[in-house]
């Protein structure tokens, strides 16, 4: 049966090669001035721009132009936010990676709302951001977050003190999100590498989250089958348009079944390792999904009835190896064994490159939440865990 759920709002989405160029149009004219926001200058190299731009200018609108780098800050976001809040902005355009869509969700709710945005933070304001916002348009340049359809904006304060935590209100999920593949193109192998685990591993917790519904474990499925079909392809060849598009649908899939079913142990770790340490979340995400299902993997094993997360994981062996009739167990450790092979084939990077250390592996474990993981571990799991991708 059937069992109930909800689920959050959706953008408009529009999918598909050459969406980008109906940006004007979405837009519309009464939406006159707009604040576009950017990572660094690699839109230029988008082959449309120019005809986009000078389309948007040509109807009159006036073009604000921001740009965010890295992850954002409370701080960038305050900032940001004050040389536009007074200029009358219609709507926030963010066109990039997952960084430059979390800000421009983050200005876009912060332009129209009093106060430094960490008032509004989970778990460190004292007030619940209110919902309102300024027409929000999500164009996403890499294959990664699926910030295009997520209701939240990831801020970052890193350091011994940092932490990451979001602004979030099922209201600020993009109005718009224009999801063209070809805008990927040029994005280079490691980043293709990194955003791809960061989606795979959200696809993959989300299908065994223990909060996962009928409707998420279908979107999961889609996005998972996807990655496995296009990810080693984009990562060999970045003008693979076939694999291009299907990283793209499996990464806006992946926001949305984050959103609803939520995350696991990997993202537990990629909040608290993010916070203390600058390290890029795509690579967390990718350096630790191995280890992590492992555990998860031999941890079901040990349990003496086969439940809802044994049959997910073997249906994801089965999926994987493309081998019939193996058994629950042996499609188990297909899985957990793919994902490691995976993560050496991509060349993901490890923790100790970021100046993590062996001293900092308990404090790293007692500030990382793993609820929603199918399986609890105590802290000297955790640690083992960290320690094998130093
Ligand atoms: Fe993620």
């Amino acid at each position: 049966m059937v069992g109930s759920f909800k689920l959050l709002r959706l953008p408009l989405i529009l999918f598909g090669n050459g969406q980008f160029k109906r940006l004007p149009e979405h837009i519309g004219p009464q939406r006159q001035n707009l604040l576009l926001l950017t990572g660094s200058t690699s839109y230029r190299q988008i082959r449309e721009w120019d005809e986009v731009f000078s389309k948007l200018q040509s109807h009159g609108h006036t073009l604000h132009i921001g740009q965010i780098g890295h992850e954002p800050s409370p701080d960038d976001i305050d900032s940001l936010t004050a040389i536009y809040r007074n200029a009358a902005i219609d709507s926030v355009i963010a066109i990039g990676g997952g960084s430059v869509m979390d800000a421009g969700k983050a200005i876009s709710a912060m332009l129209v709302t009093e106060g430094p945005v960490t008032d509004y933070l989970e778990g460190v304001g004292k007030y619940k951001h209110p919902g309102t916002k300024v027409f929000f348009t999500a164009i996403p340049t890499t294959s990664g977050t699926g910030s295009e359809t997520t209701a939240n904006a990831v801020l970052s304060i890193t350091g011994a003190n940092g932490f990451k935590r979001s602004l979030r209100h099922e209201n600020l999920v993009p109005d718009l999100a224009l999801v063209d593949p070809a805008l990927t193109l040029s994005c280079p192998p490691s980043i293709t590498a990194a955003g791809g685990m960061d989606a795979f591993t959200q696809l993959v917790e989300s299908y065994l989250s223990t909060k996962s519904n009928d409707y998420t474990d279908a979107l999961a499925v889609e996005g998972i089958t996807h990655i496995h079909k296009s990810l080693l392809r984009a990562f060999t060849n970045g003008n693979d348009m076939e694999a291009r598009a299907g990283m793209s649908y499996a990464a806006m899939l992946s926001g949305i079944t984050l959103s609803n079913a939520g995350l696991g142990l990997v993202h537990g770790f990629a909040s608290s390792l993010g916070g203390f340490f600058n390290i890029p979340h795509g690579l967390i995400g990718g350096t630790l999904m191995g280890t992590v299902n492992r555990y998860n993997v031999n941890a079901l094993l040990q349990q003496s009835d086969q439940g809802p997360f044994h049959h997910k994981y073997a249906r994801l062996g089965e999926m994987f190896s493309g081998i019939q009739q193996k058994s629950a167990s042996w499609y188990m450790q297909f899985a957990a064994d793919y994902f490691d092979q995976l993560t050496a084939q991509l060349n993901i990077g490890r923790l100790g490159e970021y100046g993590v250390t062996e001293a900092d592996l308990e404090r790293i474990a007692l500030h990382t939440d793993h609820k929603a993981n199918p399986v609890q571990f105590g802290t000297a799991d955790l640690v083992d865990m960290l320690k094998t991708r130093l």
